[in-house]
């Protein structure tokens, strides 16, 4: 059996894009393979938070997890703030990266300038501009150091994850290859260590159809929790008429027929993709169905397939809901699990870097 790990964050509700592209995964992975889904709680205080709304969000999706069809039976459930070894490995990881591997991530400088955009304005007063730069924080950067922690504290083989996070897990291999480099081999293994490797070297687990589900206004731009326009993603608790007007309004183009893959037509493509992920049809199928139809012809039948798709899941969330002590008690078997597996990584480490343990 492969190890598997993997996690999204509690900032709002998952998309359709955290759906085909990860979640749907962790389903199922964790049928032949031995798997831990993580609801990253510490991650989401790395920007602007709410307490009170960090806490219901974390509650949301673990349910969203568990109605998807992660089952607390097969998986192990947990909230990564209840597993204090993220945050101690954090700090060892953190002291083997170079800053200028930290510098190169992608969505460090997007989501950096996203929340400075204000400082470039020259009509700006400086008052609002000091702000912007300070709402930058410390753990924004160091971000990706706690995100290859979730995954080497429980040796990974394989992490399920949609696209954009592909450029973390090749960080995650290079800062756990930098330990082994450097900590692991004869020294580690006269001490008792598994064949000279510390930590375990992950590998992406990224979906061929599906890993890069885009924005419903802009079929360039990917879907995402934090763009302002909410009628550019379908939110898994969305409602059968929400869905309709979304889709409804969805960008699209002047060219005749439907077609995956014309470069100058990302919204066909992504819609036809959404269309494919929702009926579980092959894309052969899909251009056949769908090949010849208009725009006004094949939106409302999105539509409806979404809406059919996302039935089953929003039933079982509502029944969730009414059981708010039935879902505590899994996240809380499902940290001590966890905390068993993280703390005796940390302590190997700790053993290999030289602390006295
Ligand atoms: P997050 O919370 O942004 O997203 C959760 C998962 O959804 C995938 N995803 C998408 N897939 C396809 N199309 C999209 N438009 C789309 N948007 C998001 C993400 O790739 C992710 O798999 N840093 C991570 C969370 C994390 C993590 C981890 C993941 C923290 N520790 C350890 C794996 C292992 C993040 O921000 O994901």
């Amino acid at each position: 059996k492969k190890r598997v790990l993997s996690g999204a964050q509690p900032t709002g509700i998952l998309h359709l894009g955290n759906y085909y592209g990860a979640i749907k995964n962790y389903v199922d992975l964790q049928e032949n393979q031995d798997a831990f889904y993580t609801i990253v709680d510490l991650h989401a205080i790395t920007v602007n938070h709410d307490p009170k709304e960090l806490r219901e969000s974390t509650r949301m999706t673990a349910a969203l997890y568990l109605a998807s069809g992660v089952d607390p039976n097969k998986a192990t459930i947990f909230v990564q703030s209840q597993v204090r070894a993220h945050t101690e490995l954090t700090w060892l990881l953190q002291c083997a990266t170079p800053i200028g591997w930290l510098e190169r991530m992608i969505q460090y400088k997007e989501k950096s300038r996203k929340l400075r955009r204000v400082e470039e304005d020259e009509n700006e007063d400086e008052e609002v501009k000091r702000k912007s730069r300070e709402s930058v924080s410390t753990g924004l950067f160091t971000y990706p150091t706690l995100m290859a922690a979730d995954i080497l504290l429980y040796r990974a083989d394989l992490v399920p994850v949609g696209e954009d996070q592909k450029q973390h897990i090749e960080l995650t291999r290079d800062i756990a290859s930098r330990i082994n480099d450097k900590f692991g081999g004869r020294k580690w293994k006269k001490r008792g260590g598994r064949g000279g490797r510390v930590l375990t070297i992950p590998e992406p687990y990224i979906p061929p159809v599906g890993a890069r589900i885009m924005s419903l206004q802009d079929g360039t731009s990917k879907m995402s929790k934090s763009a302002e326009n909410d009628g550019s993603r379908i939110n898994l608790l969305d409602t059968p008429k929400q869905i309709e007007t979304k889709f409804k309004r969805a960008k699209t183009d002047l060219f005749e027929g439907l077609e995956f893959g014309n470069p100058e037509r990302p919204e066909a493509t992504n819609l036809l993709s959404i269309y494919q992920l929702a009926t579980g049809q092959t894309k052969e199928q899909i251009v056949s169905e769908c090949g010849s139809m208009r725009w006004s012809e094949f939106k409302p039948k999105l539509a409806e397939a979404v809406i059919a798709s996302l039935e089953p899941l929003q039933s079982r969330y509502n029944e969730l809901l009414a059981d708010p002590a039935y879902l505590d008690g899994i996240l809380k078997e499902g940290a001590e699990k966890a905390a068993a597996v993280a703390d005796q990584t940390v302590t190997d480490v700790k053993d290999a870097m030289g602390f006295v343990v």
